[in-house]
């Protein structure tokens, strides 16, 4: 703990106080390596070792800076972590916290609980997420409120916070608050060097509103946050509640997701229709159909309201941090 004098931004290498975050299929190694090219921390979230090491090895082609990669608890194998310990930073995401790569770890997490279990784990810091975030939902309370409260019940711990950063003054406030660094994760989706598909961006760009949901739960029942489309128009509530059957088929899905080879995962994914009852956690990256686009999860924060305009991840970076 004696690293802890010197701050987690300077232990990372990091020029200024912004992360992108990590988001599945759709921030690789252009994105990454582009944001920390920028000065902020880029990060890579693919599933598979294979996968991760390649994605890590282009990003590093294209910067020197640090880069990070991203890892779901729920899915990855220790060969992802062993491949994913060579980048600077390793952040992991939904799950218990242990300690599985030698280097900075940082845990994202939605409670003071889950902060305390991060520290109790030996992770380095910890990214404090609140209800308003993009993709899965830990928080349960807006970003700047859990802020302080885990701030409180760990003063002198490194913490970023996630949620409802898309300008230099949602930046301000949070170091304000007491975040080493704002974490954002729409505002970069929305950037000409994520591979989310291209229509999936045109829908955030015109979206106004988001809807808090288990609808896209087929081998992982949690909540995420969307935008709406024809499968959440034909099988959501108002308020994103699902049927009951809908529920069961996730949940008896969850145990076997894991195992599922990346190969049927992926055929899953190109027959799912906005009417099936099995709609899988992919989010619609540039390489799957259009029509794939009313079927998938269009994972986004609140801040989608506030965002109107594609930019490059290097002129994000400068307007948020300068
Ligand atoms: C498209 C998308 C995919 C995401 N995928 C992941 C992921 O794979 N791992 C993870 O830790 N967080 C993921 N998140 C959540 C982010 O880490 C972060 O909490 C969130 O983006 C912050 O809210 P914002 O999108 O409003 O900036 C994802 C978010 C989005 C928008």
């Amino acid at each position: 703990m004696d690293d802890q004098r010197v701050s987690i931004l300077e232990r990372i290498g990091l020029e200024k106080p912004l992360v992108q975050a990590g988001m599945g299929g759709v921030s690789r190694h252009l994105l990454a390596a582009a944001v920390s090219e920028a000065g902020g921390l880029g990060t890579i979230a693919v599933p598979g070792a294979a996968a991760i090491a390649s994605e890590l090895a282009a990003a590093r082609s294209m910067t020197s800076k640090p880069v990070a990669v991203n890892l779901l608890l729920p899915f990855a194998r220790r060969s992802w972590f062993e491949a994913a310990a060579a980048a600077d930073v390793v952040v992991t995401f939904w799950g218990t916290p242990k300690r599985r790569v030698p280097g900075i770890w940082l845990h994202q997490c939605g409670s003071v609980d889950e902060a305390h279990a991060a520290r109790a784990a030996g992770a380095d810091g910890v990214i404090v997420q609140g209800v308003e975030a993009g993709g899965h939902v830990r928080g349960t309370e807006p970003a700047l409120e859990l802020l302080e409260r885990v701030k409180a019940a760990l003063p002198d711990y490194p913490m970023f916070l996630a949620g409802g950063i898309a300008t230099r003054t949602d930046v301000e406030n949070a170091v304000a608050s007491g975040a080493d660094a704002a974490v954002a994760g729409t505002r970069f989706l929305l950037s000409d060097e994520c591979v989310a598909h291209p229509e999936y961006k045109q829908r955030l760009l015109s979206a106004n509103s988001t809807i808090l949901t288990e609808l896209f739960g087929f081998g992982w029942p949690a909540p995420h946050r969307v935008v709406a489309n024809e499968a959440t128009a034909s099988q959501a509530g108002p308020s994103g509640e699902i049927p009951f059957i809908n529920k069961l088929i996730n949940r008896a899905s969850a145990a076997g997701a894991r195992f599922t080879p990346e190969s049927v995962q992926r055929r899953a994914v190109a027959h799912q229709s906005p009417t099936s009852r099995m709609l899988t956690p992919h989010a619609p990256s540039e390489d799957l159909p259009r029509r794939f686009v009313e079927a998938g999860p269009l994972y986004a924060g609140e801040t989608v309201a506030r965002i109107d305009k594609l930019l490059s991840a290097e002129k994000i970076v400068t307007s948020l941090v300068g």
